[in-house]
């Protein structure tokens, strides 16, 4: 965890709307793996941006991102702008420079190292850019820095995409209608239109037969992941990418430029992991929630905690829970109503969890859970269904021997107590016989967990679920 102090250095970004950036998360989750002292938050600014930016250099602000939609209008509170974001007429990043700060904008090299990531070459290469844009402006220019050969640049309003084509003689503006007069050839191709962000939008160039020119294909946006664009891309054998991996690597540059580091891939795929099920796994916020079953000692508590700390789930444990209602042990329970009476209050407990009845007295409304539950959960068929409703479950598996080494020493364990080592490891053996093909029948996702340590067994869970 981040520790906040004196020596903290203080970064930000400047928008709005800025409620749902995810630049919070990109850049805390970099400070925090790389050991630098660190914090960025967001600051949501209505009015005043100069007065702001002013007093962000003042006050020691160690540097800023700009966003929506400040982009222009924050190149009049600095104090040099960079010859690249100049041209693209847009700032995303401040770096402190000599009485003020100087403006970046880091989009552009973002893409191309996302491009690069994915060995797409520019050099050389036609493109089609579909959009005019602020967007569209900032790929034409990457793709004038960086090589490209000519640029067909599609607009459904030609003065805005000749407005772009002044940046150079290589951009030919494509009126939408006339798209078919693009010869022949093959393409790497950009989607910049707002188009595909709302469901039952089309597409700029509607024609199957158009993207069968793309060797690759890349859409700016990135929520939903699957646009129109990206089918056709699909749907013709391209390869293809969405501006996830520019939104990650415009981080990782600011990042670099704010202090003088170079990011490296190790901790770029701990951001990329956060940032995937950040977007992608809380589209469905009913199915958000991470169940995690196996047999006792199997890690669910754990990578349960580990998980929920990560993914800023709250963590619930269903034996707990159960301690927590009762208000009595778990050896109590069993004790006064046998095994039985203790597997109809877990039902209850699962019950009432699935419905969001008691979710208020532990966690907030809008927060995933990840859920550890008993060993024994699988057994009753009518937990099942209240499992799969409650979100993913995950079958974490553990063999004979590891569970044995785990529990030898556990005397909390009610079902395992047993007279010698030899009997407790028949227990375990027969128990894992017996209870596999209920985990099996309840899980959507199993887990070896062999010889995997617990950020292993998380980020495959993550993976998973994604
Ligand atoms: P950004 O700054 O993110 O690039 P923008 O400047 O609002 O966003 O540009 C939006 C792009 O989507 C423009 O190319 C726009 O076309 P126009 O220049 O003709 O307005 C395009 N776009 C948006 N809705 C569209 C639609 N329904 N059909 C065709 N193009 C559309």
């Amino acid at each position: 965890m981040l520790e906040i102090n004196e020596e903290t250095k203080v970064l930000g970004v400047i928008g709005d709307p800025i409620k749902h950036t995810l630049s919070p998360m990109i850049h805390n989750t970099i400070s925090e793996e790389m050991g630098i002292n660190a914090y960025y938050v967001p600051v949501h600014v209505t009015e005043g941006l100069d007065e702001v930016v002013r007093c962000a250099s003042k006050n020691g602000i160690s540097g800023m991102n700009i966003t929506v939609p400040y982009k222009q209008e924050v190149m009049n509170s600095l104090v040099e702008i960079d010859e690249a974001a100049s041209r693209i007429g847009a700032v995303n990043t401040l770096v402190p420079c000599e009485g003020g700060y100087k403006g970046y904008n880091t989009d552009m090299p973002g893409l191309f190292r996302a491009l690069q990531t994915k060995g797409i070459s520019l050099e050389g290469k036609n493109a089609v850019v579909l959009g005019a844009g602020g967007a569209s402006r900032a790929v034409c220019m990457m793709l004038i820095t960086y090589g490209a050969e000519k640029i067909y640049l599609v607009n459904r309003t030609i003065e805005k995409a000749e407005r772009i084509a002044e940046l150079s003689e290589k951009i030919v503006p494509v009126k939408q209608s006339d798209y078919k007069s693009i010869p022949e050839d093959r393409y790497i191709m950009f989607q910049c239109t707002s188009l595909g962000l709302r469901e039952g939008d089309g597409l700029l160039v509607d024609d199957h037969e158009f993207y069968k020119m793309a060797d690759f294909g890349y859409d700016l946006i990135y929520n939903p992941p699957e646009t129109p664009f990206i089918k056709e891309l699909k749907a013709v054998g391209a390869e293809y990418d969405n501006g996830l991996s520019m939104l990650l690597y415009q981080g990782v540059i600011a990042y670099e430029n704010w202090f003088n580091v170079s990011v490296h891939e190790t901790v770029v795929d701990v951001v990329w992991n956060n940032l995937k099920t950040a977007v992608y796994s809380g589209n469905d916020t009913a199915n958000k929630n991470i169940i995690l079953t196996g047999y006792m000692a199997s890690g669910k508590t754990t990578v349960g905690k580990y998980l929920a700390e990560k993914l800023g789930y709250t963590f619930i444990d269903t034996d707990e829970e159960i301690i927590r209602r009762e208000g009595r042990s778990i050896n109590e329970i069993f004790a006064e109503v046998g095994e039985e009476g203790f597997r109809k209050i877990e039902t209850e407990v699962l019950r009432s969890l699935a419905s969001g009845e008691c979710i208020s007295d532990i966690a907030s409304p809008d927060s995933g859970l990840v859920i550890s539950c008993g060993g024994g959960i699988v057994l009753r068929k009518q937990n099942l269904p209240l499992l799969k409703k409650l979100g993913t479950v995950i079958y974490l598996k553990a063999d004979e021997e590891t569970t044995f080494n785990r529990v030898k020493n556990d005397s909390s364990r009610p079902l395992l107590s047993s007279e010698n080592q030899e009997e407790l490891r028949e227990k375990i053996r027969n128990m894992l016989e017996l209870r596999r093909p209920y985990y099996e029948l309840a899980s959507d996702v199993k887990i070896d967990t062999g010889d995997m340590s617990v950020s292993e067994i998380a980020q495959e869970i993550i993976n998973q679920v994604n």
